[in-house]
């Protein structure tokens, strides 16, 4: 059984068409990153899921069930946009009053062991307001957690954290999902940081989607290239240019070489041609640039 399973999902405001056929499947226990350019449809199709907003055609089944039955309903955690967190309240307070209304028994129990998995234990007397922007993410998934849902959804949770708020954060999602009972959906632009906790991945386009596969897919996929330093760059980029099909220079000024070619023969081409290679090394292609490819692809 899938976490979710959605058929030709579409979704209109007025005359303008936000979702438009879109399936989508998430296996259990999956980090689903979600990905699209501004517009594409990712956050309308995640409020759609948990019913914040209603579809316009299509179906959504949430754990073998549609996804208005009401128990399947209560097996969801929803973050999208900021956790309505009363800023006065310290974190405890917050999360005990979100715990009563939803009428949980063992209130206390559980938002202390769901603090744990945020890592916010020790900071449970913090003022909401009080909390850094990565705290204040990591209440509003705890918040989320209450009710112990099978799936959350989440929309652009890594905005605006730093590095540590980042690797936090990849650890929390890691645990939530570390019995293989619980999945996520992840939204985000963050390409580079989803791919270091994604397990599957979900790229969306004018509301359509338009690849789904696994990070072992997707490491498959990816082509590796060459990166090297020369002693004189710019002959060694004439050069190249002139012999390989694909020659770029990468931010951090290394020339990248896309051609199927070992890294000996592009040494042993540039050393008779009079540009003696300081550095070499072959390397992968990364989500971001697996994702920039296909949307100039024009899919
Ligand atoms: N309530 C609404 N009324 C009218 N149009 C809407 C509404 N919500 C979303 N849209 C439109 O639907 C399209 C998809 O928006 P959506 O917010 O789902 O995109 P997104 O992929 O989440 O983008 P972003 O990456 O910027 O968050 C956009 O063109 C948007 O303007
Ligand atoms: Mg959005």
């Amino acid at each position: 059984m899938n976490a979710v399973e959605i058929k030709n999902l579409s979704k209109s405001f007025g005359s303008k068409q936000a979702v438009r056929g879109l399936d989508m499947t998430v296996p259990m226990g999956a980090i689903y990153g979600f990905i699209g350019e501004n517009g594409s449809g990712k956050s309308t199709t995640e409020k759609m899921i948990c019913g914040l907003i209603p579809k316009s055609s299509g179906s959504i089944r949430l754990y073998g069930k549609d996804n208005t039955d009401a128990n399947v309903r209560a097996k969801l955690g929803v973050l999208i946009e900021s956790p309505g967190c009363f800023p006065e309240l310290s974190v405890w307070d917050n999360m005990m009053l979100q715990a009563e209304n939803l009428s949980l028994p063992d209130a206390k129990k559980q938002v202390i062991s769901i603090l744990k998995t945020v890592r916010m234990e020790g900071a449970a007397s913090n003022k909401y307001k009080n909390c850094s922007l990565g705290m204040k993410q990591r209440v509003g998934i705890a918040m989320a957690l209450l009710g112990n849902p099978y799936l959350l959804v989440l929309d652009e949770p890594l905005n605006g954290l730093d590095a540590d708020g980042m690797r936090i954060m990849r650890e929390v999602f890691t645990d939530i999902v570390k019995d293989g009972n619980r999945s996520i959906i992840v939204s985000s632009h963050l390409l580079g940081e989803l791919q270091k906790v994604a397990t599957h991945y979900g790229i969306i386009r004018h509301g359509r989607m338009i690849r789904e596969m696994t990070a072992q897919e997707l490491d498959a996929s990816c082509r590796t290239y060459t990166a090297l330093q020369a002693k004189d760059m710019s002959r060694a980029k004439l050069l190249l240019n002139s012999k390989y099909s694909r020659v770029e220079v990468d931010e951090a000024g290394y020339i990248r070489v896309y051609d199927p070619v070992p890294p000996e023969a592009v040494v042993t081409y540039l050393y008779e041609n009079g540009v003696i290679v300081t550095e070499i090394m072959t390397e992968k292609i990364g989500l971001e640039e697996y994702y920039i490819d296909l949307m100039k692809g024009g899919n």
